[in-house]
C-alpha cells in the first residue's frame, strides 16, 4: 500500500473514540519495528520524522525512499503516514518535495498573525496535493531534538483562528511535556482540552509527549477528542535499555566485535512491545 495521508484514519479514530499513534523513527530497525507492529496488530500508523532525524538518515528524501520501499518489501496493507515532526517552514516544503503524506508546520513560536499566515499557506499546498497538515498552538514543553518549549496551555480562541484555515489536525498545548515527565508534573489540563474541543468541534486533536503520560490520563484525553497521540522517549529508553543489556551481556566479543544486525536486534525488539504497549492503550489495534 502506498503512504497515505492522515486525514481518514484520524476522522476514523475521532469517530471511533479511539487514538492513532505516532511514533518518530531514527533509522531503519527503528522503522521496521513499527512496521511490523502496525502490520501484526492491523493497527493503522504514523511514522513521525523529526528535522534532525531526517538530517541523521541524509535528508528526507533518503526517508521517504526508505519507508515506501520498506512498504512494499515488508508487504504492509496497513495504512502508512510518514509525517515530519514539528516542521520549520522550510522543512515543510522539503518534506513535501521529498514524497512526504502528511507534514506537521510548527508555527507556534510565531506571533499568532504570523503563524496564521504561514499555516494557510501550506494548508492550500497540502490540500493541492492530498496531504495531511498537523499546526500547533501554544508550546509543548521540554526539549525535542534540541528544540526547547517552555510548555504552555494553549489559548482556545487561537485553537479556532488556526482549525478554520482548514488544517487536518490541531496540536494545542495542555501542560504537556517531550521526554519525561518531572515529579512535580501538575497533569494535563481537561479544562483547556475541553475548552479547545469546544471552539474547534470536529477537528481531531493531537497529544504530543505520549511518553509517560498515565494510562487513565490518556483515556480521557481520547475522550475529549485527542485522535493522535506522539511517542519518542518511550522507545529511546527501551532501545537504550535493550541495547545496554545485550552489551554487558558480552554477546558475540569474539575479538571481532559485536554483529551490528546481533547488536540492534534486542533494542528493536524492545521497540516492537514498547509500540504494542501504547497501540493497546491508544485503542488503535484491529483498526486498519
Ligand atoms: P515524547 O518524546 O515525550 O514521547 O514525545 C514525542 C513527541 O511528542 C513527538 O512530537
Amino acid at each position: 500500500m502506498a503512504l497515505v495521508s492522515a486525514k481518514d484514519m484520524l476522522n476514523k479514530a475521532l469517530a471511533g473514540k479511539y487514538a492513532v499513534g505516532q511514533f518518530n523513527i531514527n533509522n531503519l530497525e527503528w522503522t521496521k519495528s513499527i512496521l511490523q507492529t502496525a502490520q501484526e496488530l492491523q493497527a493503522p500508523v504514523i511514522l513521525g520524522v523529526s528535522e534532525g532525524a531526517g538530517k541523521y538518515m541524509t535528508g528526507f528524501k533518503t526517508v521517504a525512499d526508505m519507508v515506501k520501499a520498506m512498504i512494499e518489501e515488508m508487504n504492509i496493507t496497513v495504512p502508512v503516514a510518514l509525517h515530519l515532526d514539528h516542521g520549520t517552514y522550510e522543512g515543510c516544503y522539503k518534506c513535501i518535495k521529498a514524497g512526504f503524506s502528511s507534514i506537521m508546520f510548527d508555527g507556534s513560536h510565531y506571533p499568532i498573525e504570523e503563524n496564521v499566515a504561514k499555516t494557510k499557506e501550506l494548508v492550500g499546498v497540502c490540500n493541492g496535493l492530498g496531504l495531511s497538515l498537523e499546526a500547533e498552538v501554544g508550546s509543548i514543553g521540554g526539549e525535542e531534538d534540541g528544540v526547547v518549549g517552555m510548555g504552555e496551555c494553549a489559548d482556545p480562541d487561537e485553537c479556532k483562528k488556526i482549525a478554520d484555515l482548514g488544517v487536518t489536525m490541531l496540536a494545542a498545548g495542555i501542560g504537556n511535556i517531550h521526554g519525561k515527565y518531572p515529579a512535580n508534573w501538575k497533569g494535563l489540563s481537561f479544562e483547556t482540552l475541553a475548552a479547545v474541543k469546544e471552539k474547534v468541534g470536529d477537528m481531531p486533536l493531537v497529544l504530543h509527549g505520549g511518553t509517560g503520560i498515565p494510562t487513565d490520563m490518556i483515556k480521557k484525553a481520547i475522550s475529549l477528542g485527542v485522535a493522535k497521540i506522539n511517542v519518542n522517549t518511550e522507545c529511546q529508553l527501551a532501545f537504550q535499555e535493550a541495547t545496554r543489556k545485550y552489551i554487558e551481556e558480552g554477546k558475540d566479543l569474539q575479538g571481532k566485535g559485536f554483529d551490528p544486525r546481533k547488536l540492534l536486534a534486542p533494542g528493536a525488539a524492545a521497540i516492537k512491545e514498547t509500540v504494542k504497549e501504547k497501540m493497546e492503550i491508544f485503542g488503535c489495534i484491529g483498526k486498519a
